[in-house]
């Protein structure tokens, strides 16, 4: 690793301009547990460890760009989420989040099921050993191939997502002379966001059948006659990043609203209800997560509370968490390579990845941590901008925050909870090739998904 000086300039500033940021930290070498994977802690040299492996000797041996997922802290993760909802109810590891082989042995073994969205990760799914049983299907256009695989193999259940699909399914199932067991995803009418939920025209999305106008109602109505399908239950899934739950509460009270009428006008008490995932974890010390066991509390009890009040059986409830199981555990370890002072406004750190690895801050203004992590430093707090290396403004992976002054070409930053939707939603723009995911765990670091090739960028290219 080498390290040279910066240019003269600004480096630091008694007044900040405007930006989605707030004070400079006491201590710049401080690392908030919040945002960090369980393990991840800086010694007494000051370098960043996790797992008990200092950051300078992985990037050694990995290289940057790299994610690093901190296996002993994933694995509790699952762990209390099936914990906190019981053995009364189900936890569907959302795979979107990030997939790979060893995270599905990893939910196999902790007991957790999973949720897939495509027949890509069904294929891992199936592949690592999850049994299929386990496996909900996701989608709202799942192709007749992807359909006929997962009824052939015996997913546990299709969300149907679509009338077409619930005929879709139906024909399938019983030409292979089998009886699906399926859930109707519905829209509630609510979508939440962060902190609030806005109930209006959020049926406008292409998720789900509505409950309003009696669409989803007609929906269940239809998939009762067909012989190809068992309904056991209603999904709803209200959003992203939540931090409370009062968002579930009138989802709950919706979908309960419809297993009543279901049950009025068909004599049928549908068994199962999915609420869905969303919930939100710390991507900076300001952002408050709940606990698993808070969760599981609220919506046991908004699910029976409502189910008391409509005179019904308290449905099997299941929950279908991504972020908030993977997103904490892993970090990006970037090596820095320039750096722009521009006098009032902000230092550019320009790092060896950017937008490919994490699309999120430029696709949703996402915010995220950045730390100094292969040595300590007592300087002052320079208010920095962290950017990729691609052709485009636009590159940003943090958008303000502070590293110190010092920070020069070489160093070792790491951006904290990038486990979900990171790796999983990274691409090969300006043919960046895409980094591994290395799994960290009792002193021991092992590549569960390898870096790219260049290679691998000319297999496919087919001339
Ligand atoms: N279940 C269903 C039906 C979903 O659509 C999703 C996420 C989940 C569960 C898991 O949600 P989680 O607990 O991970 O928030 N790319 C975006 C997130 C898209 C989420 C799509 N559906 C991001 O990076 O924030």
């Amino acid at each position: 690793m080498s390290r040279s000086a910066h240019p003269a300039g600004p480096r630091h500033a008694d007044v900040y301009p405007e930006g989605h940021y707030s004070a400079p930290p006491a201590d710049l070498n401080g690392l908030d547990e919040k945002v960090w994977a369980k393990t991840v802690t800086r010694n007494d040299a000051g370098v960043t460890t996790v797992g008990g492996i200092e950051v300078t000797r992985l990037a050694e041996e990995f290289g940057t760009p790299a994610y690093f997922l901190d296996e002993a802290d994933f694995r509790a993760r699952c762990r209390a989420w099936a914990d906190a909802f019981g053995k009364d109810a189900d936890v569907f590891y959302a795979g979107k989040a990030f997939l790979s082989r060893a995270v599905v042995k990893w939910l196999h073994e902790e007991g957790l099921n999973l949720d897939v969205c495509s027949g890509g990760e069904l294929t891992t799914a199936l592949d690592a050993g999850m049994p299929a049983d386990r496996i909900a299907f996701h989608g709202n256009n799942k192709s007749p191939e992807e359909i006929e695989r997962a009824v052939r193999v015996g997913v546990g259940r299709i969300v149907l997502d679509s009338f077409q699909e619930i005929v879709r399914v139906a024909h399938i199932a019983q030409s292979l002379g089998k009886r699906q067991r399926v859930q109707i995803r519905v829209t509630v009418g609510v979508e939440a966001h962060t902190h609030e939920f806005i109930a209006t025209a959020h049926e406008d999305q292409k998720f789900g059948i509505p409950l309003a106008g009696g669409q989803a109602a007609e929906a269940v109505r239809r998939a009762l006659q067909l012989d190809g399908l068992e309904v056991i239950g209603i999904h709803s899934h209200i959003g992203s990043q939540i931090f409370d739950t009062s968002g579930f509460e009138v989802a709950a009270h919706r979908v309960v609203g419809l297993l009543k009428q279901i049950r009025d006008e068909h004599g049928v008490e549908l068994p199962e209800i999915d609420l869905g995932g969303g919930l939100g974890i710390a991507y900076t010390p300001d952002d408050d997560p709940r606990e698993p066991h808070d969760i599981a509390k609220a919506l046991n009890e908004i699910v029976t509370r409502e189910c008391e009040a409509a005179r019904l059986r308290t449905p099997r409830i299941s929950v279908e968490p991504g972020r908030a199981i993977v997103g904490p555990t892993a970090f990006t370890l970037y090596e820095v390579g320039t750096i722009k002072p521009l006098e009032g406004l902000r230092t550019y750190v320009s790092v060896d990845g950017g937008m490919s690895d994490n699309i999120r801050t430029a696709l949703y203004d996402a915010e995220y941590s950045v730390a100094l992590v292969s040595r300590r430093s007592d300087a002052e707090p320079m208010l920095s901008r962290v950017v990729g290396k691609h052709c485009e403004s636009g590159d940003i992976v943090v958008k303000d925050a502070f590293l110190p002054a010092d920070l020069a070409p070489g160093d070792l930053i790491a951006v904290p909870a990038t486990g979900a939707y990171c790796r999983s939603m990274a691409s090969n723009y300006n043919h960046a090739l895409r980094p591994p995911v290395v799994a960290v765990a009792d002193g021991e670091a092992r590549v569960i998904v390898r870096r790219e090739t260049e290679e691998d960028l000319l297999r496919l290219d087919v001339g």
